[in-house]
């Protein structure tokens, strides 16, 4: 598909979603509207044009069991909080000049105050789900269940987040581990967003574990396009820089698949450049180029669909709703998308 014809589709469908993406830009405007230059901070991230990926997943969840999407609001908002706060650190880790096109807090007000604004988020996001318990009168065990499940899932996107530092220092990873922290640093967040709307949806054992596989599968899917768009992509389009990750010394799946399936001298040409925060833009594009060569960006690719199309299937059971067509579409956008 062309460049252009995959945007109109993605203006599509954020049209299609408008009247979702305004409450839930609302929603999460009002945690963090505090008059204090840290919620500033936050709002700022905010506010610099995520895709809002989970709290749509979050509402669409709660709809395709035919919840009450009212109900949904305050965790969706809490979701996009949880996860801002892993991508002021992230930035932090990853020595990131740009994100969505803007300079990252660290860089804009030092890293002392991205350390306080990502934990001002962090408790953000629980008060945004606790503050459910006065929707859900005499249903607190399903908030005290969302706040566990928000728990879980924000250790393992800590510990995605570990380990995607542990393989960068040791510069070797299989393909197993690089999706294990795509599972868990990218993944964590996303598959509770379908969890949470279910619970809130009051969705039947067999619907809520048809959603949790399906954000499963989709948050690996995300990941894995966001190191390939990381490599493909234009800065502008993107928001942040071109080969990052390479400069960065990060093994993604691209790089452990060509590692595994290079020649010796390109494999000496990756490790002399993978790390090196100094190279030079030809240097970077010349790895560029040998991950092309050896498949390795195809290669991700095609893992992306295979997981993108495995969550599709995971959605047959649920009842036909235009919810459920919605997050069809997702898991075909979130692969194809170029930003
Ligand atoms: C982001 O991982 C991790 C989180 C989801 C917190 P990356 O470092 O791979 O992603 P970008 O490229 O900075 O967005
Ligand atoms: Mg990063
Ligand atoms: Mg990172």
């Amino acid at each position: 598909m062309s460049k252009n014809s995959l945007t109109r589709l993605f203006n599509s469908f954020y049209q299609d979603v408008s009247e979702y993406l305004l409450i839930v830009e609302n929603e999460i405007n009002r945690f963090i509207s505090d008059d204090c230059e840290l919620a500033k901070m936050c709002a700022y991230t905010l506010n610099a044009g995520g895709k809002r990926i989970r709290p749509l997943l979050l509402l669409l969840a709660c709809e395709a069991v035919n919840g009450n999407i009212k109900n949904a609001l305050s965790v969706s908002a809490a979701v996009e909080l949880a996860h801002t706060m892993g991508l002021i650190q992230d930035d932090i880790f990853d020595n990131a000049e740009t994100r969505r096109g803007k300079k990252p807090v660290h860089i804009v007000w030092g890293i002392h105050n991205a350390i306080l604004a990502s934990d001002f988020l962090f408790l953000k996001s629980v008060e945004a789900v606790t503050s459910l318990a006065n929707l859900l009168k005499g249903k607190e065990q399903q908030v005290i269940e969302i706040l566990n499940l928000f728990v879980k899932a924000g250790l393992k996107a800590i510990e995605g987040e570990y380990l995607d530092l542990i393989i960068s220092q040791r510069k070797i990873a299989s393909i197993e581990e690089c999706l294990e922290v795509a599972r868990k640093k990218t993944g964590a967040f996303i598959k509770v967003s379908l969890e949470a709307g279910a619970i809130i949806g009051n969705a039947a054992q067999t619907e809520r574990e048809a959603l949790s596989e399906y954000g499963d599968s989709i948050g690996v899917a995300y990941q894995l396009a966001d190191d390939i768009l990381g490599l493909t992509s234009l800065s502008q389009t993107l928001g942040k820089e071109i080969g990052s990750d390479i400069r960065n010394g990060k093994i993604t799946v691209i790089i452990a698949h060509c590692l595994n399936t290079c020649s010796e001298s390109q494999k000496r040409a990756i490790l002399r450049t993978l790390g090196n925060r100094e190279a030079e833009k030809v240097e970077v594009e010349e790895i560029i180029e040998i991950l092309k060569e050896c498949g390795s960006i195809d290669y991700a690719y095609g893992l992306a669909r295979n997981y993108a199309s495995e969550a599709k299937k995971k959605l047959e059971t649920l009842p036909q709703t235009r919810a459920k067509q919605i997050l069809g579409q997702m898991a075909e956008l979130i692969v194809s998308r170029q930003w």
